[in-house]
């Protein structure tokens, strides 16, 4: 495989696992165009016409070496100029087993400017639970304007930067894998039917990335609400949609009738307010939930025959299943 084909297998897997169907996606995507096509000549000039076809701006391809055949990836949560003189030092010490790839979670570049066009994702998963889809985007174009105003100032190109300077491709994997954690958690939980919040943290402890993380001081944790709290309907509306949505949503999912919400991680604005609307929250933990997304994309890659090098927090488990 090529960097352009990884990259359109996470797009494809984001849409697979996306809570939304793939003809709203679609729809979206079409609403873009025609925007795009109302564009003067200079406007469409400056535009990302990327966004025609991926909706996850959060995502994308920074820099392509040109290597055909991918063999080795190293990938990891967050990448930075340190994380790929790592891999320059692997392939100068073991030139046989190169790494031709570093994929990052986290968003860099223009996946890092563009991170909040993925937010509108989280008012579309509220309203399927009940949240009336005018009061969840509202909400949620407030925040979305926060989030935007907060990593303007950043450096987003500096770790593309070294990737063009050290010669190494490199991309970043954000919703597509977040989509794939909200997928699979739901699945478990929805198998195991808790009934109290505390049989929740039972039941996500049997992933091995949270089990792992528990080891390292890192498991799930209850931020609101006790063990012996009935759970009520629960939401998995946190986990995936780029960043934390709005701390005013929580009186809202209660009058919407939720009980509560796994999510990855939680401010503590948002604890508060989680707690005063009387929601549980359950915090499956930041890196590993993280490390689970990440593992279930990267499975896609070594079933294509792609070994896989892990680091900067990243725990490896593959679930495929070996012959
Ligand atoms: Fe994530
Ligand atoms: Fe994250």
């Amino acid at each position: 495989m090529n960097i352009q084909q990884i990259y359109k297998l996470a797009i494809e897997l984001g849409i697979k696992n996306d809570f939304r169907p793939k003809s709203q996606i679609e729809k979206q995507l079409k609403r873009i165009k025609e925007k795009y096509e109302k564009l003067s000549k200079d406007e469409k000039a400056l535009f990302d016409t990327e966004k025609l076809t991926n909706p996850y701006t959060d995502s994308c391809v920074h820099f392509d070496s040109g290597v055909k055949n991918i063999k080795r990836v190293m990938a990891g949560i967050d990448i930075d100029s340190a994380e790929l003189m790592i891999a320059v030092y692997l392939n100068n010490h073991n030139p046989k087993k190169k790494v031709d790839l570093v994929i990052a979670h986290h968003p860099e570049g223009k996946g890092l400017a563009d991170l909040t066009g993925v937010m509108h994702l989280q008012a579309d998963v509220l309203a399927q639970y009940g949240v009336p889809i005018n009061v969840a985007e509202s909400l949620m174009k407030i925040r979305i304007g926060e989030v935007t105003r907060s990593i303007n100032p950043i450096n987003h190109y500096k770790t593309v930067d070294a990737a063009k300077l050290l010669g190494l491709s490199f991309m970043n994997v954000h919703t597509p894998a977040d989509n794939m954690i909200a997928k699979f958690v739901e699945a478990k939980i929805k198998k195991d039917k808790p009934e109290y919040v505390g049989d929740i943290l039972k039941s996500l402890l049997e992933i091995p990335e949270y089990r792992e993380a528990a080891k390292q001081g890192v498991g799930p944790k209850l931020f609101s609400g006790s063990p012996d709290s009935h759970a009520g309907k629960i939401a998995f509306t946190e986990i995936t949609g780029g960043t934390e949505g709005s701390a005013k949503i929580y009186e809202k999912m209660a009058q919407a009738g939720i009980g509560t919400v796994i999510a990855m991680h939680q401010s503590e604005e948002h604890k508060k307010a989680a707690e005063k609307a009387h929601i549980n929250v359950v915090i499956a933990g930041h890196i590993s939930s993280d490390s689970l997304g990440m593992n279930l994309f990267l499975d896609e890659l070594e079933k294509k025959g792609i070994e896989i090098v892990p680091c900067s927090g990243l725990t490896r488990y593959s679930r495929v299943k070996k012959k």
